[in-house]
């Protein structure tokens, strides 16, 4: 049976002092009230991460950040590799974020070899796709989301795609308050997963589990997560409340 998660993109927000604090505060929550039901993960700024990982020692909240560089070392200046990641106890990383591919140029083919160096260092990835608006109001949309899927991920092995976990978040509804329905989100995650299936076969595609990202609030994130494959959310704004974060993850069945 596939996880089911709920992971939560801080974004470029919080110091370390206040992310010390939610930190705190969600380690707490999830250790009295955790239903065990989803995989939580937070991924705070890159800053957090080392001092994070102290904080969450023995709790079963797992750490990603945001993004990696695709190299391992080398003159690439302000960037950080997925080794680096993971020598200061990060097990996920966010790859192919909208907000990258949009504001940073990040392209399929430099997130196919992100994809490499982050499974390569056994980080489990959250590999984003998505439409923005006009692509989806042209028809264009299972097109686009088909292109991402298949030119970041369809490299790697059938072994390696037990790290990856994929996010839909159609960039129109991240950040926005407009959520896709959940028919919406349900008959794009069918789409991801006939992919999946196409290229690794069913048993594999099975074990994919494809969380929904785009204004996930904890009024309708029981609506969403009740779709056959919708398998948790990625979550932005509500994931810097922790009482929010919770009540969404507590919305898994
Ligand atoms: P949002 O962001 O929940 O604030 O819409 C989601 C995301 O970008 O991962």
């Amino acid at each position: 049976m596939r996880k089911k998660i709920v992971a939560g993109n801080w974004k470029m927000n919080k110091t370390l002092v206040e992310s010390q604090a939610l930190i705190t505060e969600i380690r707490g929550i999830v250790r009295d009230e955790n239903t065990n039901k989803a995989e939580v993960i937070i991924c705070p700024t890159f800053l957090a991460l080392p001092s994070a990982s102290k904080l969450l020692d023995g709790s079963t909240v797992k750490l990603g950040a945001q993004n990696c560089h695709f190299e391992e070392s080398g003159a690439y200046t302000g960037e950080l590799s997925a080794s680096m990641l993971k020598s200061v106890g990060v097990s996920h990383v966010i790859i192919g974020h909208s907000e990258r591919r949009q504001y940073f140029h990040e392209t399929n083919e430099m997130l196919a070899k992100k994809t490499t160096s982050a499974v390569n260092q056994g980080l489990t990835v959250l590999f984003c796709v998505g439409e923005t608006l006009q692509e989806r109001e042209s028809g264009s949309h299972f097109d686009i989301i088909k292109s991402q899927i298949s030119e970041g991920l369809f490299h790697l092995s059938a072994k390696d795609m037990s790290l990856v976990v994929i996010a839909y978040e159609p960039v129109w509804a991240i950040g926005t308050g407009l959520t896709a329905s959940s028919e919406q989100a349900e008959e794009v995650h069918a789409f991801i997963r006939t992919l999946l299936t196409e290229k690794f076969g069913e048993a594999i595609s099975q074990e994919v589990s494809i969380l929904y990202g785009g204004s996930v609030k904890p009024d309708n994130a029981a609506e969403l997560f009740s779709q056959m494959n919708i398998d948790g959310g990625l979550i932005g704004g509500a994931a810097l409340k922790a009482r929010d974060f919770f009540d969404i993850i507590k919305a898994i069945k």
